[in-house]
């Protein structure tokens, strides 16, 4: 009887309890905590930008700095993720990649364009350009203009060009001084007609490789040599297998920076403006700091000794200038006359 008392109590006070005060809701009931990156998660725009160098270069920089840029402006509404050293995807691949919107930005090197855009040849002419402020005139311009209005047919957004520097020849057979150096020796090239034409005028036969495949063929000797920039020959360690650089200046790397074009216009008219002002920052930045950055590295690999520098004096150039005078022959059919002249008279105003 006792017992029966005591269980009834209990259920009792239990029934109680729970009616007067609630039951112990008190985890679930109290108001969930504010997180901010929870409730922006699904407005975040992300921003996937793939390329191909190093992180210390131009380009590497610039699209670290426009990335920060993005994110700060829009209090970090927009998130740009850099993919670099090829990690995401190759030079052979991004384009497609970014057509087909698995990312949403790139900026290959203009010369690997020219293969589906044959006009864009026009900047890999061989001393297209004899000076920095001659490349800014002639992106800046007409030449950049209409290239840049050719990638609509590929639904692809050219929002700017980026600068690295003048491409120098490096070689592990011998100093590339004259013409005739050249002479059965075989070089890596970006995949560009007239970058083709231009080493067979030397004498030289070539190889399309990707960028991050240079290393490698320098190593086991399927190639002696290739062009570059400073930055991009010392922060991937192609001197480690050339002993010859030659500053000939003959060629401009350059990058076009892409996005795909439904992600573009898929961003409200606010987020546009804040992309296209972090572009043009960043275009101007790397366009001063791309010279430096370039002398910096030429310096460290001759306080390293290790390379051996060339220089050209004005005959030797003249004469590279004199041997490449077929290569612009079979560029103005490419080229055509419009953007040929375009270049002539940029060319005209340094003479
Ligand atoms: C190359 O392929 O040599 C360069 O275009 C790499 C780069 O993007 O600078």
């Amino acid at each position: 009887m006792k017992t029966f008392a005591a269980i009834s109590l209990f259920i009792f006070t239990g029934i109680f309890t729970a009616l007067f005060f609630g039951f112990d809701l008190s985890e679930a009931a109290e108001p969930l905590e504010y997180d901010d990156e929870q409730e922006g998660l699904e407005d975040e725009v992300v921003i996937k930008f793939s390329h191909v160098v190093a992180e210390n270069t131009p380009k590497g920089k610039a699209a670290r700095k426009f990335a920060s840029l993005v994110q700060e402006r829009s209090n970090g509404e927009i998130k740009v993720e850099v993919y670099s050293n090829g990690t995401l995807y190759n030079d052979q691949n991004e384009y497609t990649a970014l057509k087909n919107g698995h990312i949403q930005m790139i900026a290959p090197a203009t010369s690997k364009l020219t293969e589906r855009f044959p006009k864009w040849q026009v900047l890999d002419l061989p001393y297209a350009f004899p000076t920095y402020e001659a490349v800014r005139q002639a992106y800046e311009g007409e030449i950049g203009t209409t290239l840049l209005n050719d990638l609509e047919e590929d639904d692809v957004k050219g929002m700017t060009f980026w600068y690295n520097g003048y491409k120098q020849v490096t070689s592990n057979k011998q100093p590339l001084t004259v013409p005739a150096d050249f002479n059965r020796t075989h070089f890596r090239i970006m995949p560009s007609p007239v970058i083709e034409s231009q080493f067979q005028a030397l004498g030289a036969s070539t190889s399309k490789l990707p960028f991050n495949k240079t290393y490698t063929n320098l190593e086991v000797d399927f190639i002696d040599g290739q062009e570059n920039t400073p930055s991009n020959v010392y922060s991937k360690k192609l001197f480690e297998k050339q002993k010859y650089m030659t500053i000939s200046n003959h060629g401009y790397l350059g990058y076009v920076v892409l996005m795909n074009q439904a992600f573009w216009k898929d961003l409200s008219e606010e987020h546009q403006t804040i992309v296209l002002e972090a572009i043009s920052e960043t275009t101007n930045w790397v366009r001063r700091h791309s010279i430096e950055m370039n002398d910096a590295y030429l310096r460290q690999m001759k306080r390293e000794d290790s390379i051996e520098v060339h220089y050209l004096t004005s005959e030797q150039k003249e004469l590279w200038k004199q041997t490449f005078e077929p290569v612009y022959e079979e560029a103005e059919h490419i080229v055509g006359n419009r953007l040929m002249e375009e270049l002539y008279e940029l060319q005209e105003q340094y003479e």
